[in-house]
């Protein structure tokens, strides 16, 4: 049945034809193997390693448009650009009022164009701890999802690239702990904000008991001070669409993409009697093109792909999650899985900056259009100069809080363990106010929170934006440790490398002079979300009361669907997640294979 259609495209292929598809009446066929929901960070990794089989057909439904030609998804620099909500390429989400954060509504941005998250995030690649993963691996019961055992994945997905200026690296990172062949290319900054770099490793040898480096904060142990590395190659983005659908791997005779369809629900249900373990079996999903609904059919699974907060929405609205949830808005539950959607987890960051005696900041760009077009204009020529990097910063640290901490009385210590940390300090030559003048910032964020939050649907209208709750800072012992970290902030700019010669002046917001109540309210009123949501379809051991998919990414009580996104990370990890997310793709696209080798 899918035969002459493969044949069609071979045919095409021939002549360079490109099957990512606009429209869907080009599209050949609307029955396939796999169904992958969602063309973004993991469901791109998906689609490249199942049709490495060539016996097996997929199609990739993405609901956003192209990252071809897409400039801002391209260039390092302009990474915000992409990102910010109100850019055609974003879904324009915002947050429920935040209570932990005096009710404040945030943007939440989403990637909306092939690639996902990838295509449009801080390009920071950080993999996590090795405490992070075993954690994972305790909490699912499935020692697959150790460190040891994930790290193959993070290699397989890596491919350690000089940086665009081509600067000796020795010192920089660790070469064993890295990936040579992988589809996404890493590399540390390609362009030196040298006199603020310095300073930054000369704070490490004056207090290096609480800043010591760390020469690789990828090497599962990140605790220190090192230098950042980004998901950036020869000075341009890689993402999932440019790694994991290169034109050759695009023209696969038995991968097909469509864009621009919106997925609503999982449609065309089956309850087995033959099979009363896996009961329930939907043979096709049902998506929006233009203004017409259409029906893709999978034979082998279905499988979301479609982000923490895309997949939860797909799954509510196919009638599987919290019952009474369900029937509130009168959709009729397939399968009670009340743990659809809960569980979210999230990074909070507040900034901390100073003005500096010094123009060698991000400021003589943003704040010179002269500079910024003769920036622009050498990336384009040379894809070198500032333009090669986001303004993310040159190194980070990740720190903890004493063991002593008074913190642990009011919460056991939510960390996964004594070598990953509570907070993490992002170092830039840079300030995101729009004051002009030159800064440095040492934002700070808690990324092993306490508190959790929500996905649900906000009506029974399957195109509409659900109700995104981070519980951002509810928990009190998130806010008081930031608070702690913001002090931790403010003893790095302590050191005699940013004072001996007057290079450091004054902070933005004097923080130091605040008392413990004001330093906590500041940072209610002063932070914002790192965009790391996972957790809302939970990984938890086979036959868990809880949780929504076992260790293999199969949703609990249903035959033909996994998971295979951010949204099965059961707990943030102590890094930015887009490193978790591609591993969690290489290894669930494993998964995929065996069970059906
Ligand atoms: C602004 C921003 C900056 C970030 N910075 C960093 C960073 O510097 N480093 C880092 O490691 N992480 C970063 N992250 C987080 C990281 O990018 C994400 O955690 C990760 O990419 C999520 O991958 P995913 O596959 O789960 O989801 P996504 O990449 O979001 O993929 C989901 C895809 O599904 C599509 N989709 C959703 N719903 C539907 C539907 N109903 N029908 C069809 N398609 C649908 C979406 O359009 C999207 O393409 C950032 C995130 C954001 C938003
Ligand atoms: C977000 O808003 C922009 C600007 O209005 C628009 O182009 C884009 O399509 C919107 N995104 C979605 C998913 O509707
Ligand atoms: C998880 O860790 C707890 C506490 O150390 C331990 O009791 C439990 O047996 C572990 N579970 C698994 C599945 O490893
Ligand atoms: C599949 O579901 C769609 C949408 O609900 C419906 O229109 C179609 O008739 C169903 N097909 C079969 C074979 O059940
Ligand atoms: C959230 O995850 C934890 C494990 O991290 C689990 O104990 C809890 O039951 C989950 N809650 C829900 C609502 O799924
Ligand atoms: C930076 O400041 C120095 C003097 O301190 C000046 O000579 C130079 O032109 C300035 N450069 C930029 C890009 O503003
Ligand atoms: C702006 O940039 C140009 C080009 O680099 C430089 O000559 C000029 O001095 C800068 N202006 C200021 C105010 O720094
Ligand atoms: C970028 O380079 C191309 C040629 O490679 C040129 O056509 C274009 O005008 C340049 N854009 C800018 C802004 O310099
Ligand atoms: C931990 O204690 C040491 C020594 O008292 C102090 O220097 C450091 O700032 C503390 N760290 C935190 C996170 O409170």
């Amino acid at each position: 049945m899918f035969a002459p259609a493969l044949t069609i495209l071979a045919f095409f292929g021939t002549l360079g034809f490109c099957k990512v598809y606009e429209n869907v009446a080009d599209l050949p066929s609307l029955q396939y193997d796999f169904v992958i929901v969602g063309g973004g960070t993991a469901g791109n990794v998906v689609a490249s390693r199942l049709t490495e089989d060539s016996s097996v057909s997929v199609l990739v439904l993405e609901a956003g448009p192209s990252n071809q030609g897409v400039l801002a998804a391209q260039v390092p620099f302009l990474s915000i650009e992409v990102s910010d909500t109100g850019t055609p390429y974003s879904w324009n989400y915002t947050t429920t009022p935040q209570t932990g954060a005096d009710g404040h509504v945030f943007d939440y941005l989403r990637g909306y164009l092939l690639g996902g998250c990838s295509s449009h995030n801080g390009m920071a690649y950080t993999r996590g701890a090795e405490a992070d993963f075993d954690r994972y691996a305790n909490l699912t019961g499935d020692e697959g999802w150790s460190w040891n055992q994930i790290f193959p994945y993070f290699l397989k997905n890596e491919k350690w690239t000089a940086p665009a200026d081509n600067h000796n690296t020795q010192g920089q990172y660790n070469p064993a702990v890295h990936g040579t062949d992988g589809p996404i290319s890493v590399s540390v900054s390609g362009f030196s904000w040298s006199e603020f770099e310095q300073r930054v490793i000369q704070t490490t040898k004056e207090l290096p008991d609480d800043f010591p480096f760390n020469l690789d904060m990828n090497s599962g142990k990140p605790l220190g001070i090192g230098w950042f590395q980004y998901t950036i190659g020869h000075g341009e983005r890689s993402s999932s669409a440019t790694g994991y659908l290169t034109p050759e791997i695009i023209q696969r005779p038995n991968l097909d993409v469509l864009l621009h369809a919106q997925v609503s629900k999982l449609v065309n249900v089956t309850q087995s009697r033959a099979l009363p373990i896996e009961p329930i079996t939907f043979q096709g999903v049902q998506f929006r093109y233009g203004t017409s609904l259409f029906v893709a059919k999978a034979s082998k699974e279905i499988i979301l792909s479609a982000g923490a907060i895309g997949t939860p929405q797909i799954l509510l609205n196919s009638g599987i999650g919290d019952r009474t949830a369900l029937n509130a808005l009168g959709i009729p539950t397939v399968l009670n899985l009340p743990s659809v959607g809960k569980n979210v987890s999230e990074h909070a960051y507040s900034g901390v900056s100073w003005a500096v005696n010094s123009n060698q900041t991000v400021e003589s760009i943003t704040q010179n259009i002269t500079r910024y077009n003769e920036a622009f204009a050498e990336w384009n020529r040379s894809h070198t100069g500032p333009f090669v990097d986001p303004s993310a910063g040159t190194h980070a640290g990740w720190l903890r809080l004493n063991a002593s901490s008074p913190l642990f009385k009011i919460h056991p210590d939510p960390s996964p363990g004594p070598d990953a940390p509570h907070f993490e300090m992002l170092l830039q030559p840079s300030a995101f106010a729009g004051t002009p003048g030159h800064f440095i910032s040492f934002t700070m964020a808690m990324v092993s929170p306490v508190s959790r939050g929500s996905v649900t649907l906000s009506s029974n209208d399957p195109f509409a934006a659900p109700l995104i709750d981070l519980g951002f800072l509810s928990s009190e012992f998130d806010a008081l440790a930031l608070a702690e970290g913001i002090k931790l902030a403010l003893k790095f700019a302590s050191a005699p490398a940013w004072n001996h010669d007057g290079y450091l002046g004054a902070p933005t917001v004097d923080i130091a002079a605040m008392t413990p109540a004001e330093l906590t309210a500041h940072v209610r009123a002063n932070s914002g979300p790192g965009y790391h949501i996972v957790g809302t379809a939970g990984m938890s051991p086979r036959g868990a009361q809880y949780g929504v998919v076992d260790p293999d990414l199969k949703v609990k009580g249903i035959a033909g669907l996994r998971v295979i996104d951010a949204s099965v990370v059961p707990i943030v990890p102590g890094a930015h997640t887009q490193a978790v997310t591609y591993v969690v793709a290489e290894r669930g696209a494993d998964l995929v294979k065996q069970t059906w080798n």
